[in-house]
């Protein structure tokens, strides 16, 4: 990793790349052939030699057509055939939350190791009820939350650890972006939208980042030309810690103005880190993020990411931790446990935004 200023900080270098880890050679099922797994699952799988070796979708001709664009062996015609094909260890879904449930039980019987997309469940008891399943089964259940692996967050977590910035004070994520959800008619459709399917995101990074916050505050609205679009466009969010320490994330959705953000800048008792999240200006190819270390007294220090982004690259994150864990026997670092935790942050800010009041993390949210 290199620095574009020579001075100050040299002590400070982030370890941002996704480790190569153990279990690579593990077989690949893939359920759901629709855009995310064209545009990001596979192409990250496929730079890394990962062995996919099977796929479905409730629309045959999708996954056939996927299967030929990534040259992958087997199509099948559901889940119960996609589990049951030879070398199938991993089964990796990519469907809307609420098709979830029912294919994590057919991977579950097959005792399959499961990578869920995120959102990982719509409420919490169907996320627990999941997660104590495939305990109870004895696989690894993984969920793909792979903002934590994308550069800029990656760098921005290991410099934080390293104390680059001291004790974290004051933070804040800002995103102002136009996003067609009306492209996606069951996200349009969809009653909760923002924090469910974006913010989570986030959520989940600052707590890779920062750990489990104390309290949310959530104020959540909508545009009134945003038909036909029905959940939450825009969110605010304060995010407080134990240690006094607070997060702002604020996100709009329906920036229809052509000068779109998205920023954050975390700042502790010793500096500062600032940069920019690539792939909101231009989903879903985006731009390279930007990350400046600003240390007391000292010159600013920017970090170059070469040509890594978040889509399609940081896909193989959660995939790869996934092998490794099942290779060496540990949990996931996105574990479905773990997720419980980002799920309790982000129905917070929804009971918070309905009830218009501070919510406490674990009070029932
Ligand atoms: N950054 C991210 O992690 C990220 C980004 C985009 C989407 N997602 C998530 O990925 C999932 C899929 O999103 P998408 O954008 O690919 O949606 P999409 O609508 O493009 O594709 C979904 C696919 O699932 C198929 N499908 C639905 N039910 C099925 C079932 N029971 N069995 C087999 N196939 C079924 C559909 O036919 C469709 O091809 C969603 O949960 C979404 O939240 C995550």
């Amino acid at each position: 990793m290199s620095g574009s200023a020579a001075e100050g900080s040299p002590r400070f270098e982030p370890d941002w790349r996704i480790p190569t880890g153990q279990g690579r050679e593990l077989g690949i099922g893939i359920i759901g052939a629709g855009g995310i797994v064209g545009y990001a699952h596979l192409p990250a799988y496929q730079a890394a030699g990962l062995r996919v070796l099977a796929i479905t979708d409730v629309d045959v001709a999708k996954a056939r057509d996927v299967a030929a664009r990534f040259g992958i062996p087997t199509v099948v015609e559901n889940a119960d055939e996609l589990v049951r094909v030879p070398g199938v260890e991993i089964v990796d879904i990519a469907l809307p939350p609420w098709e979830q449930p029912k294919i994590v039980a057919i991977g579950l019987a097959a005792r399959r190791h499961l990578l869920c997309q995120k959102p990982f469940a719509l409420d919490i008891e169907t996320a627990r009820a999941m997660v104590d399943a495939a305990a109870a089964a004895g696989v690894k259940l993984a969920v793909n939350q792979q903002m934590r692996w994308e550069p800029g967050i990656a760098a921005v977590r290991s410099l934080v650890a390293q104390g680059a910035i001291g004790r974290l004070s004051n933070s804040q994520v800002t995103v102002s972006v136009t996003t067609p959800f009306g492209m996606w008619p069951w996200l349009a459709a969809a009653p909760r939208l923002e924090v469910m399917y974006h913010s989570v995101h986030y959520q989940d990074s600052l707590r890779s980042i920062m750990g489990e916050p104390a309290w949310v505050t959530s104020v959540h609205g909508r545009y009134p030309d945003q038909a036909p679009v029905v959940g939450e466009t825009r969110t605010t969010t304060i995010l407080e810690y134990a240690d006094g320490s607070q997060v702002l994330v604020a996100v709009d959705h329906q920036d229809l103005h052509g000068t779109p953000y998205a920023e954050f800048r975390l700042r502790g008792t010793d500096g500062a880190l600032e940069g920019t999240i690539g792939l909101m200006y231009d989903y879903p190819d985006g731009r390279i993020d930007t990350l400046t270390l600003r240390r007391n007294g000292e010159g600013p220090r920017s970090f170059d990411f070469g040509a890594e982004r978040w889509i399609p690259d940081a896909f193989l994150g959660p995939m790869s931790d996934l092998m490794d864990a099942i290779a060496t026997g540990r949990e996931p670092v996105t574990s479905g446990r773990d997720n419980l935790g980002t799920l309790a942050v982000a129905f917070a800010t929804y009971q918070s935004a309905t009830e218009r009041r501070s919510i406490r993390i674990g009070d029932g949210a």
